[in-house]
């Protein structure tokens, strides 16, 4: 089929009453998967045998690129700013709203670039304020995703939880008025597989979904309260939520008081690498870029009410974390620094994911042994972005992890 020549035969309107039966079936099976997100724009090109540019205008034609507007609660840290990268990327007809507080955490320099596409809007506010969240619900949103939260485990436990119960309980069930209220018709909330609590090393076990919460640190009985928010208002109302419990996630633009990127820079300027106990705390790794692409299968395809979760099968102690990251640079083993453990420190999260890789056929594309390496490669790259976090939140830098 040329469809350059077809497109312009047939000027206006749909495409399907001229096509073949043939072609009637390629293209609805490129616009379903390119509607849902498991697709690329190259990917329904090679299913129709056309250029990505044709491509383009016969999705156009078929109204497969209809305008979305995505609410991104807590788009200026870690994970968020990674997400709207990605959905921009990805998505040339979706518009971002990025709604962020702006804590500590947030950084709008994660969005540099990103800032100059019409596309993008930023808000300030917070997700608990309801007059802040209608005024931005009020200009009509597709869908939501909440990443914001208060995420540091230490913080929580040495420097009091409250933050972490205003940002992670009431701000979720903020959004949850505001989605029933404006009756938006999808809202997904990200959160972490410490709700689960703890397993021991040799347990042969692993968290699913229906795993009972048993939390043992303030951040995590405060993700899994809005998480059970979330649950409350599905089966009181309705409302039309999803959760995923992801593992711990590395990458770009992690704030540099997370384990990964501190122990990078502390061992770039050869400073000892503060280890909580002997390090032997097990975690299960995924690259921000993987978790990324699973939540946009989730956003687009997940059922309404359910839970996800979200992990990469790569187990690996903290220990043998900043192992790698000594060999990586090159640095001598001797930097490694045991400190007293943190109360309630988790020995072992192990995550069940066979849902989300069953339904959506989802698995994560990067192994650890590549992304690792260039994830390192990045921070020593951006050295700048660093220097700027580091300069306006000295405090956080002294922490142990
Ligand atoms: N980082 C991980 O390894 C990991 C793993 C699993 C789940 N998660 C979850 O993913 C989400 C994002 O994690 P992250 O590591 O990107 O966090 P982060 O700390 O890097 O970013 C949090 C963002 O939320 C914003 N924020 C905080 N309080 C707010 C409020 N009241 N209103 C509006 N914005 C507010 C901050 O300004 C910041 O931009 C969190 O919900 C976290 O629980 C993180």
């Amino acid at each position: 089929m040329d469809w350059q020549t077809f497109l312009r035969e047939h000027p206006d309107g749909p495409l399907g009453a001229y096509l073949s039966k043939d072609d009637q079936a390629k293209l609805s099976v490129a616009e379903r998967l390119f509607v849902e997100g498991r697709a690329t724009l190259d990917e329904v090109a090679t299913i129709l045998e056309a250029s990505p540019d044709v491509a383009r205008d016969v999705l156009g034609r078929s109204g497969a690129f209809k305008r979305k507007k995505i609410l991104v609660c807590g788009g200026a840290g870690f994970i968020g700013s990674n997400f709207i990268r990605h959905i921009l990327d990805k998505y040339p007809h979706y518009e971002v709203v990025n709604f962020d507080k702006l804590t500590y955490a947030g950084n709008l320099d994660n969005l540099t670039g990103v800032d100059r596409d019409p596309r993008y809007t930023f808000v300030q506010g917070d997700i608990a304020d309801p007059a802040a969240i209608d005024k931005v619900f009020s200009s009509g949103v597709d869908a939501i995703i909440n990443f914001a939260a208060e995420t540091h485990v230490g913080r929580s436990v040495y420097y009091g939880a409250r933050e972490f119960v205003h940002t992670n309980v009431l701000g979720v069930q903020t959004l949850l008025e505001a989605v029933k209220k404006f009756k938006t018709p999808r809202f997904l909330n990200v959160s972490t597989d410490e709700v689960y609590g703890e397993l021991s090393l040799d347990d042969k076990r692993a968290f699913d979904e229906t795993w009972p919460f048993q939390p043992n640190v303030p951040y995590a009985a405060a993700k899994a309260g809005g998480d059970l928010m979330c649950r409350a208002y599905w089966e009181s109302y309705k409302t039309p939520v999803i959760v995923t419990h992801c593992s711990n996630n590395f990458g770009p633009y992690q704030h540099p008081e997370k384990l990964i990127p501190h122990s990078i820079f502390r061992a770039m300027a050869n400073q000892p690498l503060t280890i909580h106990g002997e390090g032997q705390h097990v975690r299960d790794w995924i690259f921000v870029l993987d978790h990324c692409e699973a939540l946009d299968r989730v956003l687009h395809q997940g059922k309404l009410g359910e839970v996800y979760n979200i992990g990469a099968g790569n187990e690996i102690s903290v220990k043998d974390i900043v192992r790698l990251i000594l060999d990586i640079l090159g640095k001598p083993r001797s930097l490694f620094v045991n400190v007293p453990d943190r109360p309630g420190n988790d020995l072992r999260y192990s995550l069940d994911i066979g849902k989300i890789q069953r339904e959506f056929s989802w698995s994560p594309a990067h192994t650890f042994e590549e992304a690792m390496p260039k994830t390192v490669q990045w921070y020593q790259a951006n050295i700048d972005w660093v220097e700027r976090v580091r300069e306006r939140d000295k405090k956080s830098l002294s922490y142990t992890i």
